[in-house]
């Protein structure tokens, strides 16, 4: 099971110290069998003395150079940092990143090693119009990704989902996780309004290997009481 909380915009260095240490203390005691994935924003980097691991939202890809408000290799070894999140819907529809540029974001960072939680997910008048339409909508954002990357995680998070409260239902999610799973043997995690009170029904879906969390990761209670749900189910 993998669990990741994605921070945003939000959290600070000082309250992302806090939050590593409760975590560290819960996993100690609780020693759920869930690999864990902490997200939190650029200015909180650092080396944390933790298990889980520390990945980025985003990075550019160079090892350094002038591309002004972004960070790249350099920056990321500073702190031992090995995972990203590539291709997330707020980078794709807000940021205005589009496939082209994700697709060599993802190439650069695959041969750098790393983990790459690879996002896809259909926007709300996609979900509304043919369900043909879902699945080359996800099929359009796969171009250029390697499925058989061996450290690539996939995560569904479709748009409509992510930070509204709600979440897809379980057999529409169900559908398109049985859809990626022909395409990769990539574990595959769902994220959009995932909390307490669902995980451990979307963990149990069939070939669901975890969550990618937003809003209700970013107390570290909630987050601790989400491990735990899913540890068991
Ligand atoms: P959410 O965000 O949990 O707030 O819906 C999920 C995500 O964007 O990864």
């Amino acid at each position: 099971m993998i669990l990741a909380a994605n921070f945003k915009t939000n959290h600070t260095r000082t309250s992302t110290k806090e939050y590593i240490e409760k975590l560290n203390l819960f996993l100690d005691d609780k020693k759920p069998n869930v690999d864990i994935f902490i997200f939190p924003p650029f200015t909180a980097l650092d080396r944390f003395n933790t298990k889980v691991h520390i990945g980025v939202q985003n990075a550019y890809m160079t090892e350094k150079g002038s591309y002004t408000g972004e960070i790249g290799l350099e920056q990321l070894n500073e702190f031992g940092i090995k995972s990203i999140i590539i291709g997330h819907s707020e980078r794709r529809h807000i940021l205005g990143e589009n496939q082209e540029f994700i697709a060599k974001k993802f190439q650069f960072f695959k041969e750098q090693g790393f983990t790459i939680f690879y996002c896809v997910g259909e926007t709300l008048d996609i979900r509304e119009s043919s369900h043909e339409l879902i699945f080359s909508y996800i099929d359009m954002q796969l171009e250029g990704i390697d499925l058989g990357y061996e450290k690539l995680i996939i995560a569904y998070e479709p748009v409509w989902a992510i930070g509204t409260g709600i979440s897809a239902k379980a057999e529409d999610i169900e559908e398109v996780l049985e859809f990626l799973s022909k395409k990769t043997k990539a574990p595959i995690l769902y994220g959009g309004s995932v909390k307490p009170s669902n995980i451990a029904d979307i963990v149990s879906i069939s070939n669901c290997s975890g969550a990618l969390i937003g809003t209700a990761s970013w107390d570290i209670e909630s987050f601790c009481e989400m491990v735990e749900l899913s540890a068991k189910s």
